[in-house]
């Protein structure tokens, strides 16, 4: 069986998709370093409970987990939002809980992107309901503009402008998320 060997191969073959990359490795990386940084400052002393929203965000919690300097305990919940592929309804089902009890803990939210915001919302009010120690949020990505609902974010990457955008962990029809860099598709690759 003939199969895509290297990363390289993987990344050459979705690059005739790829419009623009607007957020390279690099970036990323010393960006997250940063913000590890300052999560590691901001909790001196304390250990910490990351949850991660799949499945967009597995990869920027994996690497941001490693610049945070505290013992770290990990948790996911997946969740679905009805609705179109490339919009959020606000209407948010839970597919898997956590796992551990909030109850006493510092608990980080880890999202990939934030975009009308609707997601973030209702996680926070339920998972605040679950009385943790503390609650934040740490997000890679946020979509200027659109946010229909104020919001407290912590620990933000990238403002980035409202496009549709693949890689690190985000999908689109579950396609690109192992990109290492954030870009736009072109129209052809929607299959529109
Ligand atoms: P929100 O509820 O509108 O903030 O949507 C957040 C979720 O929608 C993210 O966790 C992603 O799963 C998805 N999403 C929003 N914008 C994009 C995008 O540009 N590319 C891929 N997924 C996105
Ligand atoms: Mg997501």
């Amino acid at each position: 069986m003939t199969a895509v060997s290297t990363l390289t191969d993987y990344v050459q073959a979705y690059e005739p998709d790829i419009e623009r990359v607007l957020i390279s490795s690099e970036e990323i990386q010393g960006k997250l370093a940063e913000m590890g940084e300052q999560i590691s400052s901001d909790y001196q002393g304390k250990s910490l409970l990351l949850v991660g929203v799949l499945k967009g965000a597995f990869v920027v919690m994996a690497d941001l987990a490693r610049y945070v300097r505290l013992p770290l305990e990990f948790d996911f919940m997946a969740v679905s939002s009805y609705g179109a592929a490339t919009k959020t309804s606000g209407v948010v089902r839970i597919l898997k809980d956590l796992d551990h009890d909030l109850d006493g803990m510092d608990v980080l939210l880890v999202e990939d992107i934030i975009d009308s915001g609707l997601t973030i919302k209702y996680l926070l009010k339920n998972l605040a309901a679950r009385k943790p120690a503390s609650l934040e949020v740490a997000a890679l990505l946020r979509k200027t503009g659109i946010q229909k609902v104020p919001l407290d974010i912590r620990y933000v990457g990238f403002d980035i402008p409202p496009d549709f955008v693949v890689g690190y962990g985000l999908d689109f029809a579950e396609r690109y998320r192992n990109l290492p860099y954030i870009a736009t598709l072109k129209p052809e690759a929607y299959g529109g």
